[in-house]
């Protein structure tokens, strides 16, 4: 039997998944259903905001009802409404938002609003088991490939992020260039299992440096130029067979890999850090998993990457709302999305507080 006060249903929608889950207290996940719109979107080689809003829209009534029926639970066993606000594409926000305002308001449930970066890393918070914090906390998505140190599940400071494209974007953008299928990630990391990551010699843009940035267009543009030739150049350009492909997916993705396992090792050093928590879509690529058990088998550090099928977007990590009730934070109805990535100030004394005592199991009753 079911507690009425342990579970939360959570809905995210921030970009081009419809998810909903539903969550009980000590963070199992009776159901999680995603409504993926890649078709959608595959012949744009990215995500089209206008068409991605009006697919939230026609998903989010039966995703939220199927998460609920694969549970087993109606909404008057709920205790909380939980839904992503930050970041993401306004549109696509804003469906999920209206749809939890209205289920909070119809069965007057507590609302809480998540931010979509914590809840990827939350990810490693809930397949760990235990408290992961303090660590360092990389976010590698199609939107994003930020660093944080995080002092707790909700305490994150900002230690740096990309320039340019997001880790992901480049995998997308480079895998339009090769004529590979949208998601790229996936495509590039099957394309590259035939290739020769050493065939092509591509910038590692900051490695060498001491700071906390990324930037990935300049690779992005040398696949190109690799692929298609140099804009004005007479040089003839070797035809894109699919060995060619194969190696020059193999080349990109090292790059890739390498900056953003450097990056975490800096990270982890520059902070006095021994846990390490990645999350994202671009965390479930195999070949980055591998480097990053390695680096940090050599650092001495402990790793926590979300498992496979919670680092793309999904609704489960949403749990993290279990952490924010437990802090008090629900949220007005009258509450409204916030689309770009809002850095908070540094956590102060609260940080141990946070950090230390609290836990789901704590949160409210
Ligand atoms: O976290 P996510 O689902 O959405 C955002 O918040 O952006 O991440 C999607 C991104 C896409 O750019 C996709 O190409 C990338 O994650 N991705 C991967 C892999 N699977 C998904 N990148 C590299 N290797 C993968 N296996
Ligand atoms: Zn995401």
């Amino acid at each position: 039997m079911v507690c009425a006060t342990d579970l939360l249903l959570a809905i995210e929608s921030s970009c081009d998944e419809t998810g909903a889950a539903v969550i009980r207290r000590d963070l199992s996940v009776l159901s999680n259903v995603v409504a993926s719109q890649n078709e959608l979107h595959e012949r744009f080689g990215g995500v089209v905001p206008e068409i991605a809003s009006r697919a939230h829209v026609r998903c989010i009534l039966p995703v939220i009802d199927e998460a609920l029926r694969k549970a087993n639970v109606k909404l008057d066993d709920l205790s909380a409404i939980a839904v992503v606000t930050q970041p993401g594409l306004v549109g696509s926000l804003l469906v999920g938002l209206t749809a939890a305002k209205t289920l909070a308001l119809a069965t007057s449930l507590p609302l809480v609003a998540v931010n979509h970066i914590e809840a990827h890393l939350y990810a490693c918070r809930m397949q760990a088991g235990r408290d992961i914090f303090p660590a360092i906390g990389l976010v590698v998505s199609g939107g994003h490939t930020n660093l944080y140190d995080c002092h707790g599940p909700t305490e994150f400071e900002w230690l740096g992020a990309t320039i340019d494209d997001a880790a992901g974007e480049a995998f997308d953008k480079v895998a339009q260039i090769l004529g590979l299928p949208y998601p790229g990630g996936p495509a590039i990391e099957q394309a590259a299992l035939n290739g020769d990551p050493k065939a092509f010699n591509f910038p590692r843009v900051f490695l060498k440096e001491e700071r906390l940035e990324f930037s990935f267009s300049g690779l992005k543009t040398a696949v190109l130029y690799k692929a298609n030739g140099i804009p004005g150049s007479r040089e003839p350009v070797p035809e894109l067979t699919p060995q060619r492909v194969a190696d020059l997916a193999a080349s990109f993705q090292a790059a890739a890999l390498e900056v953003l396992v450097g990056k975490c090792r800096q990270a982890l050093r520059m902070r006095d850090r021994t846990r390490l928590l990645v999350g994202g879509g671009v965390a479930a690529n195999s070949a980055f998993r591998l480097r990053l058990e390695e680096m940090c088998r050599r650092q001495r550090s402990e790793l926590f990457i979300a498992p496979r099928e919670m680092c793309t977007d999904n609704a489960a990590m949403g749990a993290i709302a279990w952490e924010l009730l437990a802090q008090g934070h629900v949220a007005p109805l009258d509450l409204d999305v916030t689309p770009g990535l809002v850095r908070k100030p540094k956590p102060s004394s609260t940080t141990a507080r946070i950090s230390g005592a609290i836990t789901p199991t704590d949160a409210v009753s």
